[in-house]
């Protein structure tokens, strides 16, 4: 479960990130997360990977206070959160198994262990053909499946991904969001972070609306359209390039 309470986040530059954020996520649910570019999506994401800290208010996630977490309990905290980020961030001169595999071989589990999880992992996304391929001899959405292969090899109560289909085509954000939602239906608690008004009209779902960091909107699956009104896609272009 994720908590939220009073959450604000101040940058040393003086940019107010998030400001009085409450929020909470059950376990299990599947969620947008939206707005604007700047809006604090990217924040809100690190905040809960302890990336960041909270300036004030108070983050629980899986009942873990995240604002007097210590730095040696981070791992732990990671180890049960997922996350996919917009460029995938796969090693391009590691197989496909390997990338996926990374995390485990830093837990110290045995190769046999390590072959079985991957593989299995590898089967949930499509990809156990792949295995011994390198990242960039697959297309984009089939690199992305290997980035939520990663995030999922450790078997995490909660998937956070940011921005997954930023990069992708329609087809292969439909791909990778159906992906996103079995998972969610296998029980994992899934936030996705999306400006995508594509992704928020077609899957119709919960979606927190942030703006200038404030939440301005949680609407339930069925309201979820006026959601995206504030949403300003070109302004998320020109942030990209
Ligand atoms: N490390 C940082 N230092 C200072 N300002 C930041 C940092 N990261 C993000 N910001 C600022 O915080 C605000 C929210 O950014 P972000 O969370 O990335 O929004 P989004 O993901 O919705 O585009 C923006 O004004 C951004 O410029
Ligand atoms: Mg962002």
């Amino acid at each position: 479960m994720i908590q939220l309470y009073h959450v604000y986040k101040r940058y040393p530059n003086g940019i107010e990130a998030l400001q009085d954020v409450n929020l909470r996520i059950a376990e299990g649910e599947f969620v947008f997360l939206t707005g604007p570019s700047g809006s604090g999506k990217t924040t809100l994401v690190k905040i809960l990977l302890a990336y960041e800290r909270a300036s004030s208010g108070q983050v629980l996630v899986n009942g873990r206070n995240l604002a007097v977490l210590r730095a040696s309990s981070i791992p732990y905290l990671r180890r049960n959160i997922g996350v996919v980020w917009q460029d995938f961030k796969l090693l391009d001169t590691r197989s496909v198994f390997d990338n996926v595999a990374i995390s485990l071989e830093i837990l110290g589990l045995r190769p046999k262990e390590i072959a079985r999880r991957v593989n299995q992992t590898l089967e949930t996304v499509g990809l156990e053909k792949y295995a011994a391929s390198r990242p960039l001899q697959l297309s984009g959405g089939e690199q992305q499946r290997v980035a939520i292969a990663r995030a999922l090899v450790n078997e995490p109560s909660i998937l956070l991904a940011d921005e997954p289909t930023g990069n992708l085509d329609p087809d292969l954000s439909v791909e990778i969001m159906n992906l996103l939602l079995d998972l969610q239906q296998k029980g994992t608690t899934v936030v996705v972070a999306t400006h995508d008004r594509f992704l928020l009209e077609r899957y119709s779902r919960r979606t927190l609306l942030l703006n200038r960091g404030y939440l301005v909107e949680d609407s339930s699956g069925d309201s979820a359209l006026p959601a995206t009104t504030l949403l300003d896609e070109d302004d998320e272009e020109r942030a990209r390039r």
